[in-house]
């Protein structure tokens, strides 16, 4: 039987890395196989992309058109091979966050992503999406907190992040049935009893 794939977005400092490590946990705890893996990249070229694509200044089309190439590859290499196996992919970020980034955040047009989408993926979408959401000030200082120095789009301005917000959010409403959104300022406790309400729907 095909595997789940489950994706996890939000903006920077939602605090969806945390989330996708106890997600990976519980599900093998209920005796699935999970291969747990992240956007952009899941394969070394993706990895290798994923370098370039946090680090050097590029057009917003390049970026988009980078960001689909590593899906390529992780849907070729990792994603189609395990779901096919039975294995559960738990992917941090998937084709949600080039809507909500490259599309709201950047302003690249929605037509030229779904044209990306439907030319790399076809009708292909995750089972299940979780957008861990929170204001954006707060995921701001978070990251500020990290002590980490910023990636490019962490260097973004909180306008920015506002705009990547709400495309996530639109897109929650336009898909309940995929999205589902998760108050990311909610305690880890309440999170936690949330995801395993939400994921037990999909067992
Ligand atoms: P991460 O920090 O969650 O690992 O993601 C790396 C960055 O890449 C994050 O700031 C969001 C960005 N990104 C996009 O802009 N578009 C995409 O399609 C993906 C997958 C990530």
């Amino acid at each position: 039987m095909r595997g789940k794939f489950i994706t996890l977005e939000g903006i920077d400092g939602a605090g969806k890395s945390t989330h996708h490590a106890w997600l990976t946990g519980f599900l093998k705890s209920l005796g699935k196989e999970v291969v747990a893996t992240r956007e952009p990249g899941g394969t070394p070229l993706g990895e290798k992309l994923r370098t370039l694509i946090l680090s050097e200044p590029m057009h917003l089309e390049t970026e988009a058109l980078l960001m689909f190439a590593a899906r390529r590859e992780h849907l070729d290499k990792l994603i189609i091979p395990a779901l096919t196996e039975g294995k559960w992919v738990v992917s941090d970020r998937f084709t949600d966050a080039t809507h909500a980034y490259q599309g709201g955040g950047r302003g690249l047009k929605h037509e030229k992503i779904a044209i990306l989408e439907k030319w790399v993926q076809e009708s292909f979408q995750p089972d299940l999406t979780l957008v861990f959401d929170l204001p954006t000030n707060i995921a701001c200082e978070r990251l500020a907190r990290t002590g980490n120095a910023p990636d490019r789009f962490e260097r973004e301005t909180s306008e920015f992040f506002d705009r990547v917000r709400d495309a996530y959010l639109q897109r929650a409403n336009a898909e309940p049935h995929r999205i589902k959104i998760i108050d990311a300022a909610d305690s880890m406790d309440c999170i936690k009893k949330k995801l395993e309400e939400i994921i037990i729907t999909i067992c």
